[in-house]
């Protein structure tokens, strides 16, 4: 069964709140975004396997503990996910990235794909696949299921908002996928937004409204 995290930091909390505001510009947005993957960054990888190896410090010898394998993987859902990449390259910037475009259909709400492009031993890597919002679910469970085929194995999720439908729909279609969240909003709009939410992330990263 998936586990879903919510984030509970202070200054994770703090940083969602002013992308929410709506006179927070372009270039806060984004660098904010950012700054909270970073920090989510931090927690979803709290469980990742260490071993211990033999160095030597400038004066002795000594055991020290180092991730183990280090195969990891970022892939951000296109475009919204890109605002994510950095703030989790800046934690772990040894990992691959892959990138998965996916629109949503403005009528029926429906993701479509356009891209797909992912490290070839995927099946090897412990996969971060990134959207700032997980809304309805498609965008995100279609990203999976694509992912999957292509035999990635450890998947985890992460998102800064998410409404409750998004969050049940992705643990009933891929229960095995362990779920970081920055806040949990209310619920969806009549235009399948998220409420209170941010508005459009992608809009906001890249200033395009
Ligand atoms: C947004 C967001 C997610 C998706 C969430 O992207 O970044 O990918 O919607 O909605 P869902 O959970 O209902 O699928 P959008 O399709 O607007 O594209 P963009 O990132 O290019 O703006
Ligand atoms: N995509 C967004 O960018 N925002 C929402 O609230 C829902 C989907």
């Amino acid at each position: 069964m998936a586990q879903v995290n919510i984030m509970t930091h202070p200054l994770i909390k703090h940083k969602i709140g002013i992308i929410r505001r709506k006179e927070t510009g372009n270039r806060d947005f984004r660098e904010l975004v950012s700054e909270i993957a970073s920090l989510m960054c931090y927690e979803a990888t709290k469980d990742l396997p260490l071993e211990k190896v033999e160095i030597e410090t400038p004066i002795c010898k000594a055991v020290v503990e180092e991730i183990r394998g280090k195969k990891l993987a970022i892939v951000p859902i296109l475009r919204a996910g890109l605002g994510m990449v950095d703030g989790m390259l800046d934690m772990i910037p040894a990992a691959k990235v892959g990138h998965v475009g996916m629109q949503r259909d403005e009528e029926t709400h429906e993701p479509v794909e356009y891209y797909f492009k992912i490290p070839d031993d995927i099946s090897q890597r412990e996969v971060f696949v990134v959207d700032p919002m997980l809304a309805t679910g498609g965008s995100a469970v279609d990203a999976i299921s694509m992912l999957k085929k292509r035999g990635a194995k450890k998947i985890i999720f992460m998102c800064i908002i998410a409404a409750p439908e998004g969050v049940e729909r992705l643990k009933s279609e891929h229960p095995d996928v362990n779920i970081y969240i920055g806040a949990l909003d209310e619920k969806l709009n009549e235009n399948k937004y998220i409420v209170p939410g941010l508005g459009d992330a992608g809009d906001r990263i890249f200033g395009t409204k």
